[in-house]
C-alpha cells in the first residue's frame, strides 16, 4: 500500500514502476483500476512517457486502443470503459497486442483478464490524494513486486 499525496507522486511511482520492469515489455499486461478520477489515466501517460514518448497521450475511450510505437517497446494503452464483455475484447483484436505491454484501463469489464495479467495497481481517493495498491498476479509479477521496495 501506497499513499500518492498528489498527481506528481503518481507519476514518479509510474515512472518506478517502469524502471522495475524489463527492457521488452512484449507480453506483459497491466491492469489499472479505480473509480472515475482516480487517476489511471494519468498513471497510464506517465509510464508511456517515461518510456520515451514525447507529446500528448490521448484518452483510448472511443479507439479503445492507442498503440505508442516507442524504441524500448510497444506499448498499447487500452480503455475498456466501453467494453461490455470478452468478446467485444476479442473484436478489438487483443491477442493480437502481444508484442507490447498492455495497460488496461477498466479491466473489470472482461473479468477473464485477470487470468492473464502480471500486474494490477488499484488507485482509490485518500483525503487529496490517492492510495495505490500493486499486486502481482503472474510469477514474474509476483517477482517484480519482491524486488520493489514500496516505501
Ligand atoms: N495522487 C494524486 N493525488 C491527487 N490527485 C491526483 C493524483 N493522481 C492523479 N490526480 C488527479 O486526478 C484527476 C483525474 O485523473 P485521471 O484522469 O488520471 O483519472 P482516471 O482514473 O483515468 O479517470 P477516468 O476513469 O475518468 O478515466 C486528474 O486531475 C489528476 O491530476
Ligand atoms: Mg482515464
Amino acid at each position: 500500500m501506497l499513499f500518492l499525496a498528489d498527481e506528481s507522486a503518481t507519476i514518479d511511482f509510474a515512472r518506478r514502476l517502469l524502471s522495475k520492469m524489463p527492457q521488452d515489455l512484449a507480453g506483459w499486461t497491466v491492469l489499472l483500476s479505480g473509480e472515475l478520477g482516480a487517476g489511471k489515466s494519468t498513471f497510464a501517460r506517465a509510464l508511456i512517457r517515461a518510456a520515451g514518448h514525447e507529446g500528448p497521450v490521448p484518452s483510448p475511450t472511443y479507439t479503445l486502443v492507442e498503440p505508442y510505437l516507442l524504441p524500448r517497446s510497444t506499448i498499447y494503452h487500452i480503455d475498456l470503459y466501453r467494453v461490455s464483455d470478452e468478446e467485444e475484447l476479442r473484436y478489438l483484436g487483443w491477442e493480437e497486442l502481444d508484442d507490447g505491454l498492455r495497460l488496461v484501463e477498466w479491466p473489470d469489464r472482461a473479468p477473464g483478464l485477470s487470468a492473464q495479467a502480471d500486474l494490477a495497481l488499484t488507485l482509490a481517493y485518500e483525503s487529496t490524494g490517492r492510495r495505490a495498491e500493486l499486486r502481482g498476479l503472474s510469477e514474474r509479477g509476483e517477482a517484480l513486486m519482491r524486488d520493489f521496495d514500496l516505501p
